[in-house]
Parts: C-alpha cells; structure tokens; sequence
C-alpha cells in the first residue's frame, strides 16, 4: 500500500493535465468533424467515475479505497470500480477523449466548472448501485430519474452562459451513453428468491417487471432527446449470472441459468424498446447504437483464452470461495495477474475486461456486437 494516494481529486487531475496537453489535437479533431465534442455519461457502476463518493451515508457502494485503481495512473482509488479505468474511460478514449468526462458531484457545488466540463468533455451522471427504479438500492446511489434531473440542471446552466442555439448544437453532436438495469435485475432476483413463487406467478412477475423498467427507460430516452440529444449508444445488461457473487449460489461455482436468463429477455426488450423509439424520433433527428453486453462476455467466456484470460469464474480482489465471499477492501487479497482476470471484484469486470470491451463496442464488424452500428459509427454521425 506504499505510495497509495486516496485524495479523490487526484484521479480527476490526472485526467485534467492529459486533457490540456491535448488541447491542439482535439481542436484539430473538433474542426475536422472527427470527434463529438462531448459525451453525457448515464447509469451504474459499470460507468461511475467517482460520484459516489460525493454521497453520504454508509450504505453507499464506493470505490475509494485500495485495492481500487491499483493500476490506475498514481496508484489512486478514483471511486471506479476497477482496479484501473472502467469502460467509460476506454469508450471516451476511443472517441478521442483522455478519459471519461467527470463526475457531475465534483463540478456541480461550481456554474462555471459544470460549464466549463460540459463544453469541452462532457459530464457523468453514472452512480454505483443505481437502476431504472428509484426504488432500488433507494437512498445510496444517484437513480436514473435524478441522474436526468441533473442533466436538466446541467442544460439550463449551459443555455445561461451559450444561449440556447449554441448549447443546442453542442448536445446534438454530444454521445449520450448508457449502462443502467443490472442493478434492477439483481435486486428483483433476490427478491423472488426469498418468496416461493410457482412458475406462472414468476413468469407475470418477470414480464411486469420488464414493461416497467422498459417504460422507464423509454421515458429516459424520450427526455434526453427533448432536451436535445441525438446520439444514443447504449450498453446492454451483461451475462448476471456469470459475475463471481452469482456463481457463488451453485456448490460447483457454475453461472446461474436462472439470472442470465433474466437478463436475456431484458435485453430482448430493451432492443424492441430502441428499435422502436427510432422509427418515432427520427424528426428531429436520433440515432443509436446498442452494444450486446452479453453476447460479448458469452462468446468471451465460451473461448477465455483467445483474449489471455486464465480465469473468469473468481475476483480478483477479495477473499473466501471465488473470491467473492469477502468485499474488495484493504484486507483482501489481490491477485498478481489482473489481467488475465475477467472480473476484479464479485461483480465488476478488470481494468482490461473494460478495455476489451470498450474496443469492441467502438469499432467491431456493426451485426456482430452492435447494431445497427457501432459506437465508431455513432460518434462520427453528424446529424
Ligand atoms: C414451495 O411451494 C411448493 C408448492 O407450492 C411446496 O410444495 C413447497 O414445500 C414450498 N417450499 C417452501 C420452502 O416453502
Ligand atoms: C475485511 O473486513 C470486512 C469488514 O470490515 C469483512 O467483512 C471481510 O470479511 C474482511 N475480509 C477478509 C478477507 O477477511
């Protein structure tokens, strides 16, 4: 733990001091049309750069403390939850960002930082444990609703200084990325879990829950493109039942058929849902990508060694059976090889899981883990 940093500005001005070494390349890129000039991140843990750590209260999920961000510049916890940058930072840089846009809680208590992230990066809303539902993990993260209603906030604020043509055009060209509804999907299962449900009253169940979450994020979605954004790319929920904390329920450490299947029939939903909202919003203009979370780590776990992974059934940071038995804090123990680790705790995946899969979102064959585009594609969509 020597020369372990855990000021959690640390982690923002790393990324700062990248971002104005690069301020000639990125003008170059923004007058070539070659890069959105921002992107409004929205979401869970699989995106949150630190605004957890902004939320009081002891039940908060919070990525503060080793062994998070071990391999991050400087060795500091950020409040990812990664042992380095998450998928967020990797799509960012991809785009042609350093990294991911801030955190909204370090810029909000300042107009002019908030302005001033918004117009040359963007800002993220992502919240650990958060969902669709305002009700689940209610009270220790940012829910999907609030995260909007900062955004909101974070509009007027840029319409007050730009005035509304600029601030406008700005969001029309801007990414609009999302990762949200595992967090949903897990506080559901464990909830059924514990009653003793027959099977017709859990498949009503399931489908009432999937038209709620699917109405909500629809709801999201139609706001957001009120208020001006165009470019959508959206992740799906990724294999739950192949995380460590969900592989430790099965005596051999295997998936649980019963979560993965669960997360299926949301993502089935979720593309209808898309598909659907395109062919209404094409006036005045929208686009989207939807990124298969799923069928990139079931095609990555059938094959874990074309990608280098050794292992994709344990934490690697943690502690008891899989790892996954003991949370990821300064007593745990933590694996050498993180990078032939596919998940670094009981749930998140490693720094190079993120990057893995970043790189395939961004720019693999459009049909293969994106449709109808890619993320490539999306960015450089100009509407
Ligand atoms: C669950 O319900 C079934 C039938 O409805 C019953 O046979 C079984 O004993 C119940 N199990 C528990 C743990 O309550
Ligand atoms: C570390 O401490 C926490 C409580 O502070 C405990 O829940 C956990 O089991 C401990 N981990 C290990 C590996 O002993």
């Amino acid at each position: 733990m020597v020369g372990y940093r855990s000021a959690m500005a640390a982690g923002t001005v790393l990324c700062l001091l990248v971002v104005s070494s690069s301020v000639q390349v990125s003008m170059v890129a923004a007058a070539a049309g070659a890069r959105p000039p921002a992107m409004f991140v929205f979401g869970d843990s699989t995106l949150d750069v630190g605004n957890n750590n902004y939320l009081p209260g002891p039940g908060v999920p919070r990525a503060n403390q080793p062994f998070y961000g071990i391999d991050f510049p400087g060795a500091v916890a950020t409040g990812r939850f990664s042992n380095g940058y998450n998928i967020a930072d990797y799509l960012a840089k991809s785009i042609g960002f350093p990294c991911s846009p801030p955190p909204y809680l370090s810029l909000a208590p300042s107009t002019g930082r908030l302005v001033q992230a918004a117009v040359s990066g963007g800002v993220s809303y992502a919240s650990g444990g958060a969902g669709i539902f305002d009700s689940t993990n209610a009270g220790n993260n940012i829910p999907l609703s609030k995260q909007l209603e900062y955004f909101r906030s974070t509009k007027s604020q840029m319409v007050a200084k730009l005035g509304s043509g600029a601030a406008n055009l700005l969001l029309a060209k801007s990414v609009f990325l999302f990762s949200v509804g595992s967090n949903d999907l897990f506080v559901f299962a464990v909830a059924e879990q514990k009653q003793n449900k027959s099977a017709a009253e859990l498949k009503r169940d399931v489908a009432t829950l999937y038209a709620s979450l699917l109405s909500g994020y629809s709801a999201a979605v139609q706001e957001l493109h009120a208020l001006g954004a165009r470019k959508l790319a959206v992740i799906n929920v990724g294999l739950l039942g192949c995380v460590p904390a969900a592989r430790l329920n099965d005596a051999a450490g295997a998936c649980s058929g019963a979560l993965n299947q669960l997360a299926s029939g949301f993502d089935d939903a979720l593309a209808s849902m898309l598909a659907g909202l395109a062919a209404r919003l094409r006036r005045p203009g929208f686009v989207y990508s939807l990124a298969d979370y799923y069928g990139l780590s079931a095609a990555t776990f059938d094959d874990p060694r074309a990608v280098g992974y050794t292992d994709i059934a344990g934490a690697c940071c943690g502690g008891g059976r899989l790892g996954a038995e003991a949370p990821c804090l300064p007593n745990a123990t933590v694996c050498a090889n993180r990078d032939q680790h596919a998940f670094w705790d009981a749930v998140h995946p490693s720094q190079r899981g993120a990057m893995l899969t970043a790189q395939n979102f961004y720019d693999s064959r459009p049909g293969r883990y994106t449709a109808p585009i890619n993320f490539k594609q999306l960015a450089l969509t100009s509407l």
